[in-house]
C-alpha cells in the first residue's frame, strides 16, 4: 500500500487483473485472499485495514464516531503503510501507522466497537476512495472488502461474495481472539459481529451487497484450501480479449 492521495483513478485502466472479495464480518475473506494471492503471485489489499486505522486513530484522539468531519480529516491524512508479514504470529500483513507497527491494536475489541460507524459516513468513505483505485490501478491485487465489487472497482475481473452463517463467523472470530489472548466472550464476540453486520449493509454509503455479478461462496463447511482452490481455478479459467489466461499458471 503507498501513501499516494493525490492521482485519481483514470476510467481507461483495466481491472481484469482484480480479484474482488467481498462479504460480512468474520467470512474468511482476509485469510482466503492472502492465500490465494500468494498462489497467483499477486498483491493483497485488505481495505478495512483502512477504516480500523481510521477509528484506532479517532480512538486515541478522544473523537467521537459521529463526528464526520474529524473522521475524514483523519482519513485524508493518516500515515498509513501496509507491508509483508514481518512475524510469524497469525499476521497476514503489518500495519504500520506513523511508522508504529498497529497490526494487533486495530484488532482490538475498541475498535472493531466503533469501526462501522466510522465507515458509515459518507465523507470518510470518499477520503479513502482515491487510495483504493490507485492500489486497483497498480497490477495485480486481490482486494478485499465490504463494497470492492460495487463501488471501488465495478469493473473488477472477478467478483466473489464470501459468506458463512453469524455463528460460523463468529466462532471463528472468537478462537482467533482466544488465540491472542483476548478475553472477549463467545456472546461479546457474536453481538459485534452482528452489529457491525447491520450496520455495514444498512448504510446510505456503499451498503455490504452482494455485486450482481458476483459467485457467491459459502464457507461453513468449506476447508479453507478449498474455498482458494475454487477461486483460483475461476481466476485461472479467466481470458484476455487475444484468449490468453489472465492468470497465468
Ligand atoms: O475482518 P473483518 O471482516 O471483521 O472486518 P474488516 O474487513 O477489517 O472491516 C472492518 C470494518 O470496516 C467493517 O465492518 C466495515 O464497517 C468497514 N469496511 C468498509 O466499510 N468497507 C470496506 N471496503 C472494508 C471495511
Amino acid at each position: 500500500m503507498s501513501e499516494v492521495r493525490s492521482v485519481s483513478a483514470s476510467a481507461s485502466v483495466d481491472h481484469r487483473h482484480i480479484i474482488a472479495i467481498d462479504g460480512p464480518a468474520a467470512a474468511g475473506k482476509s485469510t482466503v485472499a492472502r492465500l490465494l494471492a500468494d498462489r497467483l503471485g499477486a498483491m493483497l489489499f485488505d481495505t478495512g485495514v483502512l477504516y480500523r486505522v481510521v477509528a484506532l486513530i479517532a480512538l486515541h484522539a478522544g473523537i467521537e464516531p459521529s463526528d464526520a468531519d474529524a473522521l475524514a480529516e483523519i482519513a485524508r491524512h493518516a500515515r498509513i503503510r501496509v507491508t509483508p508479514p514481518s512475524d510469524f504470529d497469525g499476521r497476514l500483513y503489518d500495519v504500520w501507522l506513523d511508522g508504529q507497527d498497529v497490526t494487533w491494536e486495530i484488532r482490538q475489541p475498541e475498535v472493531g466497537a466503533i469501526v462501522s460507524p466510522v465507515a458509515e459516513h459518507h465523507a470518510v468513505r470518499a477520503a479513502l476512495l482515491p487510495l483504493q483505485r490507485i492500489i486497483a490501478s497498480s497490477g495485480r491485487v486481490v482486494m478485499v472488502g465490504r463494497d470492492i465489487g460495487t463501488v471501488v472497482v465495478p469493473d473488477a475481473g472477478l467478483k466473489v461474495y464470501l459468506d458463512a452463517t453469524p455463528e460460523e463467523r463468529a466462532r471463528r472470530r472468537f478462537r482467533e481472539a482466544q488465540a491472542r489472548g483476548s478475553n472477549e466472550t463467545f456472546a461479546e464476540v457474536l453481538t459485534e459481529t452482528l452489529t457491525r453486520d447491520a450496520i455495514d449493509s444498512g448504510r446510505e454509503t456503499a451498503p455490504l451487497r452482494e455485486a450482481p455479478d458476483a459467485v457467491r461462496i459459502n464457507t461453513d463447511r468449506q476447508p479453507i484450501d478449498a474455498v482458494v482452490a475454487a477461486i483460483e481455478s475461476l481466476a485461472r479459467s479467466q481470458r484476455m480479449p487475444n484468449g490468453e489466461p489472465v492468470w497465468p499458471s
